[in-house]
């Protein structure tokens, strides 16, 4: 069985950890191995890194802190991302270089060139099979975490601007058209059921992912029942 490796991009509160749960149910319940990873913070290493990132007081360098999120990410890949691709998992995982590309880059000092770069390279080339971006109004996405009474505090890149966050936004959409083979944007607007459907729509389709859509699978969306995910047309 070979592995898949699925990322969940988008602003604070734009549904990530939802549609996670409810892709990683679907993969379960169709007989495949998740796992759930997140960055920063997948290794006990990042664990400590995360903490520093986002909850430090005091100025951080951009290039310091772009390093930072580089051994992350680098630790992540090699212990984690990679091991479980090879035994044939799917890796469902909550941020990956695109946020890096997105936040630090466009949105900071660094340029989104420089950073993808330094990303790529700590991850030794990994890029995902498949991007799923959570394209919500930022505003919109902390009014639904406010809403959410588990929430902590606000961390470090919380508390910055609004403005901050629109061009993030901007950002995420700019790298999503420049790959557009390896992104699935969705409106997350749009309601949890509609929105996991055109996930799933598309995660049906991947080489890894195909032998669980079988024909006569009483949850498949591809009314032929080949499996092969020639395009439903219901993503994008
Ligand atoms: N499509 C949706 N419509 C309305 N509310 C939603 C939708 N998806 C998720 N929510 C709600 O919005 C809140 C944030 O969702 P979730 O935690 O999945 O987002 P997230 O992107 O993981 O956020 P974070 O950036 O905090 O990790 C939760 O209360 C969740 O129930
Ligand atoms: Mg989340």
């Amino acid at each position: 069985m070979t592995g898949a490796f699925v990322t969940l991009e988008g602003g604070d509160g734009s549904g990530k950890t939802t549609q996670a749960d409810r892709l990683e149910r679907w993969l379960r319940e169709h007989g495949r191995t998740v796992v759930r990873t997140r960055e920063p913070g997948g290794t006990d290493l990042g664990l400590e890194l995360r903490q520093m990132l986002l909850h430090r007081r005091g100025h951080v360098d951009p290039r310091a802190e772009a390093l930072l999120y580089a051994a992350d990410r680098a630790q992540h890949v090699a212990t984690v991302v990679r091991p479980a691709l090879e035994r044939g998992d799917v890796v469902l995982q909550d941020r990956y270089l695109d946020s890096s590309v997105a936040y630090q880059g466009a949105g900071r000092v660094l340029g989104g060139d420089e950073v993808r770069e330094l990303s790529l390279w700590a991850a030794d080339g990994l890029l995902p099979d498949l991007t799923v971006l959570l394209d919500l109004d930022p505003t919109v996405g902390r009014g639904r975490r406010e809403g959410d009474g588990t929430r902590a505090a606000w961390d470090r890149l919380e508390a910055e601007a609004d403005e901050f966050h629109g061009r993030v936004r901007r950002a995420y959409l700019e790298l999503a058209d420049a790959e557009p083979e390896r992104f699935l944007v969705v409106d997350a607007s749009l309601g949890v059921d509609e929105v996991a459907e055109r996930v799933l729509a598309r995660v049906r389709q991947l080489p890894g992912i195909a032998d669980a859509a079988a024909p006569g699978d009483p949850t498949s969306t591809d009314p032929a029942g080949t499996g092969t995910g020639t395009g439903t047309g219901t993503e994008g």
